[in-house]
């Protein structure tokens, strides 16, 4: 377990220390894609196309991929449209050093914190994010930074873990983000508590209908969700203005 978990009775309370969060994907950026295909079973391909297609973006838009890591989502934007301008934006500079190989040089990629994000307010005409919103120290800031820069009209969508909710298939879920996920972590990455780290903010994060309420706070509207992958997986989405 990271020195930085603090545990409480009932959900689990992660105090996510940046520089912490940072290091950890560092140290993890030269296996990142390869353990994501496989704790996915290739599914994460699926629902970044998903991503994508729900962002509604114009054709010679301009998109933010905020906590973009390798930039696979990045990558998405630029094969489902091509003349778009794709700004792929992380804290972790490994993480996008590793990703920006063999990538299409129309892929800016650009140092950015979620919580100060350095771009001028409606300058975005979609933002996207995969796996981000569990890993930010203050989300509701982040989220508010996040419709700042939207321009109004447009669409934001995440993907993200969520907290599973009760069914007959929890046991198998849980030892599976519990167990399996940890060991293909040490095994393949060499860092097991990295992959701790994953169902810990997965069962300490928001539940999917929590973050929508979040969303509507923070001012986006029509917002709505679906789940994947037994519930594991949520996409959730939003309109400005
Ligand atoms: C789980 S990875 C996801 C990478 C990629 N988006 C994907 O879909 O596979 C989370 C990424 O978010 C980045 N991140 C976490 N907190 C951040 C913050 N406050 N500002 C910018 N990036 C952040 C991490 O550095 C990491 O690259």
């Amino acid at each position: 377990m990271l020195p930085f978990y603090g545990l409480s009775m009932g959900r689990i309370e992660i105090e996510k220390n940046p520089l912490l969060v940072r290091a950890m994907f560092g140290r993890i950026a030269l296996r990142y894609d390869r353990l994501n295909r496989m704790m996915t079973l290739g599914q994460d391909l699926r629902w970044r196309k998903e991503v994508v297609q729900r962002a509604a973006i114009p054709s010679s838009g301009r998109v933010l991929d905020l906590g973009t890591g390798t930039g696979d989502l990045a990558l998405e934007v630029v094969r489902y449209t091509p003349a778009v301008q794709v700004v792929a934006a992380d804290f972790a500079l490994p993480m996008m050093q590793v990703g920006r190989r063999g990538k299409p040089a129309i892929i800016r990629w650009c140092a950015a914190d979620a919580l100060s994000l350095p771009f001028p307010s409606e300058s975005f005409d979609a933002v996207v994010s995969g796996f981000l919103l569990r890993n930010v120290a203050d989300l509701e800031r982040s989220l508010s930074e996040q419709y700042r820069v939207l321009r109004t009209g447009g669409k934001w969508v995440s993907l993200d873990t969520t907290p599973p909710r009760p069914n007959l298939l929890l046991p198998f879920i849980m030892f599976h983000l519990n167990f399996v996920i940890p060991a293909l972590g040490r095994w393949i990455a060499g860092d097991g508590a990295a992959y701790h780290y994953l169902p810990q903010t997965t069962q300490s994060f928001l539940s999917a209908e929590e973050l929508a309420e979040l969303l509507r706070k923070v001012g986006f509207c029509q917002v709505g969700f679906c789940r994947r992958m037994f519930g594991t997986v949520a996409i959730h989405w939003g309109r400005k203005g």
